[in-house]
């Protein structure tokens, strides 16, 4: 059986002042989860985070993570940085990085190398655009964003990722895919990896992102091959992300 994951993607919100009120109102909240529950937290926030839930069941990624070990990569930070202030998870290739940033499967694949040769669970999002959808293409760019991010990873390290399926059309407009067509996608997603490491692929847990929130969440879970949630909106509210991390 594979743990439930939900994880907060905070993105960029939360000074450390707000933070800190944020992470102490959600500590006693989620102190009971049955999933494993992650807060994804801006850089600037990472250690006041770790510090914070110390102790708790609470545990603290980053948003992003640079391929190279050191040197000169102006405005990357690296995996030996996230770790020293407390980062165990990090979100890669997330579609936000990917529209605005220039990330390309080429580069989320060179990260999520780097994140587990050091040691992280990396959160690898996947997932089609709206026109992708409606061209009828969102199995073929999964596919290809799947086979991309894996390319050269053991089977023994594929078990440690966690991918995130997010139709980006989903992302933050309020407008989630139905538990239909979320497991049928990520029923494919499993699929794919079944076909790059054969029985592995039902150890990976593969979550939902895209308007997560307390209403909908329980069905969304309740689908076979749907282990967890990527949250953002609804993980900026404490009582928002509690409902959701308790949604049994
Ligand atoms: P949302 O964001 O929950 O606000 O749609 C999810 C994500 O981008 O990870």
């Amino acid at each position: 059986m594979r743990k439930p994951i939900i994880a907060g993607n905070w993105k960029m919100n939360n000074t450390k002042a707000e933070a800190k009120v944020l992470i102490q109102e959600l500590i006693p909240l989620v102190k009971n989860a049955e999933s494993d529950v992650v807060i994804c937290v801006p850089y600037t926030v990472i250690e006041t985070a770790a510090a914070l839930t110390k102790g708790t069941n609470i545990k603290v990624g980053a948003e992003n993570v640079a391929w190279a070990d050191k040197g000169a990569f102006t405005g990357e930070v690296s995996a030996q940085m996230l770790k020293e202030v407390g980062a165990e998870y990090v979100i890669i290739g997330h579609s936000e990085r990917r529209q605005y940033f220039g990330e390309t499967d080429d580069s989320v694949n060179k990260r999520t190398v780097q994140a587990l040769k050091n040691g992280f669970t990396p959160i690898i999002c996947v997932g089609e655009t709206l026109d992708e959808r409606e061209g009828g293409v969102t199995e073929q760019v999964c596919k290809r964003q799947i086979i991309g991010a894996y390319a050269g990873i053991s089977a023994s390290d594929a078990e440690k990722t966690v991918v995130a399926y997010e139709p980006v059309w989903a992302i933050g407009t309020g407008r989630t895919a139905t538990s239909g067509q979320a497991q049928e996608t990520i029923s494919y997603i499993r699929g794919v990896l079944k076909e790059l490491y054969g029985k592995t692929a039902e150890k990976v847990r593969i979550q939902y992102g895209g308007s997560m929130n307390p209403s909908n969440v329980s069905e969304l879970m309740a689908q076979p091959d749907i282990d967890g949630g990527l949250i953002g909106g609804a993980s900026l509210k404490a009582a928002d992300f509690s409902k959701v991390v308790n949604y049994k």
